[in-house]
């Protein structure tokens, strides 16, 4: 990558304003070195990116060229899809606690452009170019076991739309999504531009709904079942047109494409004469902005989550091409309404810096610790956005490394607030039962007890509230809400202080 970016310097094409991991022209060097840029560095990344208030954002893992679709296993480890390199990669959790995982590897390698990724019953299914494969996967030796079997094959290949989604639904079929071969035509093979299920198995395959170009993205949200799917709007119809869409898919259902767009708008190339298509076909649950590329979705499943993405959906918007101003290139919540509304709200934005990519939103995935993970097919990165400080974050206000706080650690809360804050604290201290590690008299047996003292030496306030939401590994992360973690924290400074 060094040797690309000189080249593409020598030859004029650095942005001179831009600082210097952004100097190279990015998609130009995609273009023709088939990879990413490298990631921005972490505070460049801090400083640029716009993150909703109380979240913060770091860099997970990099140097995974094209990263596109992401599954956690159950312990906690994440799997990354990259196509053009043929591999999933697993990227081992941060046992550490400083807020990168701890290393990454190929689990699978040689594959036909590998990107949905799922787990059912033991296996880890891949779509790849036409097919979907499966092996058996152990969770805690992080191996796969024997060889990969075809559980579908011939799926209709190439065209524009070359990614395919796998994921299993509640009903325990599994969902194949598969884009259109065009921008805009009929389609010859029915399986095109439609969202297909299978058993796992791969036998009694199905056309589940179509008139969807291309839903690459789709989860089923809690509580109702309902199965939702991004869906990307055709092009060439100038900067604003058509939406991409949001679709709550049902059995049979028919979307529009290619005869409509949005909510029943006749194609002007081939809308004339389908009246009554587009008249039967289901307008979308939600409108993204045109060009926007929406990608992955899923839907936040703790119910511990804080209350910006309690019951929300987070949707990569990958972001435009062909439009004059760049759009999407963030990552949006979705809310469903009282009134029935979905309601869109940016959660991290500012992939585009000074008119030029630095980032691409491809998928979303919920980490077993809380925190958000987004991969990035551009810059080969995928990032994590907790609530309050990232690990890394927690990790610098440890008392090794963080000068002792000035005068009052607990300057932040006033006077008058502090018996309240005290009892508040006390209270979650005891139903925590964190005693249990962190005194010698009530230790569980068997426990080393980590006794606490000295706190307000290398704690404020902000500081040990920014340790309880992050915690140095083996100290356990408890959900609290941001209210309660203060308090919390003030108990602690305010009982072992010194
Ligand atoms: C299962 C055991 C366990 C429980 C339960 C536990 N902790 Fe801890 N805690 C630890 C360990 C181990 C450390 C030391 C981590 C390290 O830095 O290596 C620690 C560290 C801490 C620290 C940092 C201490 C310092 O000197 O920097 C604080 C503060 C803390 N815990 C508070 C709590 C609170 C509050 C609770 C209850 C909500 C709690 N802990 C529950 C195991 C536990």
């Amino acid at each position: 990558m060094l040797a690309a970016a000189a080249t593409l310097a020598a030859c004029g094409l650095g942005a001179k304003l831009l600082p210097e991991r952004f100097a190279v022209n990015a998609p130009l060097a995609q273009l023709l070195f088939g990879r990413g840029v490298e990631v921005a560095p972490e505070d460049e990344l801090q400083r640029i990116l716009r993150v909703r208030d109380g979240f913060s954002i770091g860099v997970y893992a990099d140097g995974l060229p094209n990263a596109r679709f992401l599954r956690f296993t159950d312990a906690g480890d994440l799997l990354v899809s990259t196509p053009r390199s043929g591999r999933v990669w697993i990227v081992e959790r941060d046992a550490n606690g400083d807020g990168r995982a701890d290393a990454a590897r190929a689990l699978l390698e040689d594959l036909d452009r590998p990107h949905g990724l799922d787990f059912h019953e033991g296996w880890l299914y891949v779509a790849e170019g036409s097919a979907v494969r499966r092996v058996r996967y152990d969770t805690t030796t992080r191996r796969t076991l024997g060889a990969l079997e075809a559980v579908v094959t011939g799926l209709p290949d190439g065209g524009n739309h070359w990614t395919r989604t796998v994921r299993f639904g509640p009903d325990a079929w599994m969902y194949v999504s598969i884009g259109s071969s065009c921008n805009a035509c009929i389609e010859e093979d029915p399986r095109r531009a439609a969202l297909l299920r299978f058993r796992p198995d791969g036998s009694e395959g199905e056309v589940h709904a179509t008139g969807l170009r291309n839903s690459v993205g789709f989860d089923w949200q809690p509580g109702t079942g309902d199965l939702y799917a991004t869906d990307n709007g055709r092009d060439l119809l100038g900067d604003d047109l058509p939406p991409c869409e949001l679709n709550r898919v049902v059995q049979g259902g028919f979307y529009g494409w290619p005869f409509a767009y949005g909510d029943r708008q006749p194609d002007p190339d081939l809308g004339d004469g389908r009246e009554r298509e587009i008249r039967d076909s289901i307008p979308p649950a939600h409108a993204f902005g045109a060009h926007n590329a929406p990608l992955g979705i899923t839907f936040v499943r703790n119910p511990d989550a804080p209350e910006p993405l309690r019951g929300a959906a987070l949707v990569a918007l990958h972001g435009s091409w062909n439009r004059t101003a760049k759009d999407g290139y963030e990552v949006v919540t979705l809310h469903w309404t009282a009134d029935g509304r979905i309601e869109e709200r940016s959660f991290v934005s500012g992939f585009v810096h000074e008119g030029r990519a630095i980032g691409r939103p491809v998928d979303v995935a919920e980490g077993p610790d809380g925190a958000i993970y987004v991969s990035d097919d551009y810059a080969g990165a995928v990032y994590r956005i907790a609530w309050g400080a990232t690990a890394g974050g927690a990790a610098a206000t440890r008392g090794e490394t963080r000068s002792a706080p000035h005068g009052d650690a607990l300057a932040a809360l006033p006077l008058a607030d502090r018996d309240a804050a005290r009892a508040r604290g006390r209270a979650l201290y005891e139903g925590h039962a964190c005693y249990r590690c962190h005194e010698t008299e009530r230790a569980d047996a068997g426990a080393v007890p980590v006794v606490l003292a000295g706190l307000a030496a290398k704690y404020d306030l902000a500081a040990l509230d920014a340790y309880l939401a992050a915690p140095q590994p083996p100290m356990p992360l408890f959900p609290l809400e941001p209210a309660a973690r203060r308090d919390l924290a003030a108990f602690l400074l305010m009982e072992h202080g010194d």
